[in-house]
């Protein structure tokens, strides 16, 4: 199968145009590049709800803080098209930052998606999740994808495009991916490349908290118990821990016996690397 590779707002329209005009549904992967085998099953997703794939990598400087090096995030593009074509991608769509902000990035329109991006990793990066919804409403403009996938590991992200594709009504279709783990239970990121091989034997541990933290929840523990526990075990094995919290789908905070659906959320750095995770599980009736 071959990719295609469209630099210019013209060209991707007119090729999703035709492949409209012949009843074809589109879906759509938007990344940051640098993939790794969680980007490909998100095209592997896609192609299972969609007769063509289109994949864009897009850098996205607005969805970086000042202390965070949007310069340095690595490009790898003659990688990431290799394992875009190989997992069944028809499209790849490359913008450069001026055509994806003509204004230029500091002048561009911003979304601003009050609450959910404020708590959590939104907490810890000011501006963030504003600057992914900014840059998605224009790439969901761009491609008109009937499905776009989202892996579940950005648990916050996914919570803020579900905000969004409601709030503004945008007519796609999401596809939440389950979380690709390495054998020993590490979700995959592009983050993971940065850590020591002391860092990476100790990365597990994070997966393993998850699972005790739903343990405790569904055995009856308050939140709180939970919650502590788990940072207690995280700093004890040599993370810094920036949350380890159980909250409901909506990220706002459950009581304790109350059932429903429930996520395990933590983010813990090992050294200069920053790991997040999550588990997503039923807490039963009582
Ligand atoms: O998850 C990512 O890679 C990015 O946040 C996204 C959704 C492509 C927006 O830049």
């Amino acid at each position: 199968m071959s990719l295609e590779t469209v630099t210019a707002l013209d060209a991707l329209r007119a090729r999703i145009g035709a492949w409209k005009r012949e009843g074809l549904r589109i879906g759509f992967v938007p990344t940051m590049g640098n993939l790794h085998a969680g980007h490909h099953s998100l095209v592997e997703l896609a192609r299972r709800h969609a007769d063509r794939v289109v994949a864009s990598v897009f850098v996205n400087p607005t969805q970086f803080g000042p202390n965070e090096d949007f310069a340095r995030y690595p490009r790898t593009p003659e990688a990431d098209a290799e394992g875009l074509r190989a997992a069944g991608c028809d499209l790849l769509w490359l913008p450069s930052v001026e055509t994806m902000y003509p204004y230029g990035a500091d002048r561009a329109v911003r979304m601003r998606v009050p609450g959910i991006t404020d708590v959590l990793d939104g907490a810890h990066r000011p501006g963030h999740f504003d600057g992914v919804a900014t840059v998605v409403s224009r790439l969901f403009n761009q491609v008109q994808p009937d499905a776009a996938a989202f892996g579940r590991k950005d648990y916050q992200q996914l919570a803020v495009i579900r905000y969004l594709v409601r709030d503004l009504a945008f007519p796609v279709e999401l596809l939440p991916a389950t979380i690709v783990r390495e054998d020993d239970g590490l979700a995959m990121s592009s983050r993971n490349q940065y850590l020591s091989p002391q860092e990476r034997a100790l990365a597990p541990v994070i997966h393993r908290t998850l699972l005790a933290m739903r343990e405790a929840a569904v055995a009856g523990s308050s939140r709180a118990a939970a919650e502590a526990a788990a940072s207690a075990a995280l700093a004890q094995a040599g993370f810094a821990v920036d949350y380890a919290v159980l909250r409901r789908p909506d990220l706002t905070e459950p009581l304790d016996g109350e059932d429903g659906e429930r996520v395990a959320l933590i983010a813990a750095r090992l050294g200069k690397t920053r790991l997040i995770d999550n588990l997503e599980f039923a807490m039963p009736a009582r």
